[in-house]
């Protein structure tokens, strides 16, 4: 990995600052200053990412990804690959991916939500895989957010924006840009990452609800904002409801008991056969 491309020292330094910003209780007016509280890595992490998420970007990353061409792989491989982004220096304060998404599923399937929900859990965060490939930081996590139209003021870290190309781009700097009135969100390109990544692997296979969780996981500007309604069709605005639910589980159910990962596999592996094929394209 290049230094200059990947600020942060973890992958999961991201995580741990959204969840931060989101914590129960918090009111919106505490999170907005993050000039005095964020590490200097997350900062030049959302500097690189909004210099650099462009529309040109973003297509180029769709075409890329979107034949799913990788060797196949099955979830669970696919889970303990993910895995190997950890840096065993620092044990104590990163719970490793792996780790992340079995107390995600296991508070899900706590309290009683569908299989497929549980599912959605285990696998949301698999799309970081492509730091694996060599993606940088910035084009693997980072909130997100329409790319191609003005970009809402409840952006965290916003005035980084002013060194993005496509600043200077006026169809790009209308409140609407390239699309129309209530488009729905199918039609709006969002900067590229593990969500929309993930949300192509799984697309055959789960129902919308789960497909909504994985895509728009971090657009946290519409889910905890409400930025962007205006791009939004009625079934956006009732499959948000997925979303803000699943984002609690995601936020919230980190740092609890560590999840015993032998006895929770066969339960796993069940879940995943119901649904999912043994390998799927990535
Ligand atoms: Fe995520
Ligand atoms: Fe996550």
């Amino acid at each position: 990995m290049q230094p200059a491309n990947n600020p942060l020292p973890h992958l999961d330094d991201w995580d741990d600052f959204v969840k931060s910003r989101y914590q129960e209780g918090r009111a919106e007016s505490e999170y907005r200053d993050h000039s005095t509280d964020t590490h200097p890595c997350v900062t030049e992490f959302y500097r690189l990412n909004h210099r650099f998420q462009t529309v040109d970007f973003v297509l180029a990353k769709e075409k890329e990804y979107g034949s799913l061409s990788r060797s196949p792989q099955g979830v669970w491989s696919a889970m303990e690959y993910l895995n190997t982004l950890i840096d065993d220096s620092d044990p104590d304060t990163d719970v490793p991916q792996l780790e992340h998404l079995l107390q995600t599923s296991e508070a899900i399937r706590k309290d009683g939500c569908p299989r497929w929900f549980v599912l959605a859990g285990l696998v949301h965060d698999l799309g970081k895989l492509l730091c694996l490939y060599g993606e940088p930081q910035w084009a693997v996590v980072g909130d997100t957010f329409p790319v191609g139209c003005a970009w809402a003021g409840d952006i965290v870290f916003r005035p980084f924006f002013e060194a993005n190309p496509d600043s200077g781009v006026p169809e790009y700097q209308t409140r609407l840009g390239i699309y129309s009135e209530n488009c729905g969100l199918d039609q709006v390109h969002l900067a590229w990452g593990h969500d929309e990544y993930i949300y192509r692997v799984m697309r055959p296979y789960l129902p919308a609800e789960a497909l909504y969780m994985l895509r728009y996981h971090s657009f946290y500007p519409a889910h905890q904002h409400g930025a962007y309604d205006y791009l939004m069709n009625g079934d956006d605005r009732k499959m948000f409801e997925w979303v803000r639910k699943f984002s609690k589980y995601d936020l919230y159910s980190k740092g609890g008991e560590r999840p015993d990962v032998p006895a929770l596999r066969p339960y796993y592996e069940d879940l995943i056969a119901e649904f999912l094929p043994a390998e799927l394209a990535w």
